[in-house]
């Protein structure tokens, strides 16, 4: 249970898992220091209740600068650390995406080092890994080998190396989650926020083509907040690791819901597959946290398309669709 004298530093806060964890902390009665390098608040105009959001300390600062963290997080007792650049973005800016996602990373374990902070949770991604087909087995755990084919990928498996290292050398714990295919209000960039977008497109009456196939973790944002701040109170035990779960399922089933949900049936989809297994078994997480969040698929896009269909009546901000 949240303590009355708990503050959360919560970084990559106006991205889309961040703003979901800041509703929930805040529904809490946690205070919450919301860090970002972007002002841009149109996700927590969408998810955020208007009345809760005069409670968020909002600290615009760059991860990269190590005195900007250390600032922020004066008085922080836990540390829910996703603030990263996303594949697309780390593409267009090598150099951007190593800083933000490394040098980043090194800061926020930094702080929580300098400042004896034993509650940290941080983002990986399946991107540590390779394709299915490097697997014997297409549904991993968090100890399956790391095959990144991407430098994001890559720069997450250095995190997690990092966290390890932390460990050893200076005893910090710290909690790392592995995320999939996350989708729900304010899932709006990266490579893996077209099956949300295509609900978007469905509300609208749109038609719209997810570029890949396959199979993929869905795993819903709010319920993935969730899992962020439960992670971020257990009692800390070693650097830890695990994958999250979610609906593992063909991209077919995805659109099929949304068809069922919406009665639109203008979604479609390429066969080319993203580079990632289909899925993460998340058994050691459930044992870690004692209880899972877990959306049933219909009533998570269900919920999702109101979500759309209230923000357009609202005429809050929502990505174009062209
Ligand atoms: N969304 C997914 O499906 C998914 C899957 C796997 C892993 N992850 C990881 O989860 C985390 C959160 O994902 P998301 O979907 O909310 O991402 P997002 O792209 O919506 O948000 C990331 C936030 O980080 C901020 N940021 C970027 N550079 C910064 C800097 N230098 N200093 C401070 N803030 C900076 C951005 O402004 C943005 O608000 C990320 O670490 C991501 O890599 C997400």
């Amino acid at each position: 249970m949240p303590l009355t004298s708990d503050r959360y530093l919560v970084t990559g806060a106006m991205g889309c898992i961040g703003s979901w964890v800041i509703r929930h902390l805040l529904t809490e009665g946690c205070d919450v220091v919301a860090f970002d390098l972007s002002t841009d608040d149109r996700r927590h105009q969408l998810i955020i209740d208007p009345a809760d959001r005069c409670r968020i300390h909002y600290v615009q600062g760059d991860l990269t600068e190590l005195e900007q963290v250390l600032a922020a997080s004066a008085g922080v007792s836990h540390i829910i650390h996703l603030g990263a650049l996303q594949v697309p973005f780390c593409r267009d800016d090598r150099p951007g995406g190593a800083a933000v996602n490394v040098v980043g990373t090194v800061n926020i374990f930094e702080t929580a080092l300098r400042r004896s902070i034993d509650n940290l949770v941080y983002a990986s991604s399946v991107a540590v890994f390779g394709n299915a087909n490097d697997y014997p087995q297409p549904i991993l755990t968090a100890h399956d080998d790391r095959a990144p084919s991407t430098l994001y990928g890559v720069w997450k498996c250095a995190n997690e190396a990092m966290a390890r290292v932390y460990q050893l050398e200076d005893g910090l714990p710290s909690i790392g989650l592995i995320p999939h295919t996350v989708y729900g209000p304010g899932r709006d960039q990266g490579l893996t926020s077209q099956p949300t977008t295509a609900i978007l497109a469905a509300v609208r009456g749109k038609n719209f083509h997810i570029d890949y196939g396959g199979v993929l973790g869905f795993q819903f944002a709010p319920d993935v907040a969730r899992i962020f701040i439960d992670s971020a109170r257990v009692d800390p035990a070693g650097a830890e690791l695990f994958g999250l779960g979610g609906h593992i399922a063909p991209v077919e089933e995805f659109i099929g819901s949304i068809e069922a949900v919406t009665g639109f049936l203008g979604v479609t989809h390429g066969n080319q597959t993203l580079p990632f297994p289909h899925g993460m078994d998340d058994s050691s997480l459930r044992a870690r946290l004692g209880e899972v969040t877990c959306t049933a698929l219909g009533d998570s896009i269900s919920e999702t398309a109101q979500w759309f269909e209230r923000a357009e009546a609202q005429g809050l901000p929502l990505p174009n669709l062209n």
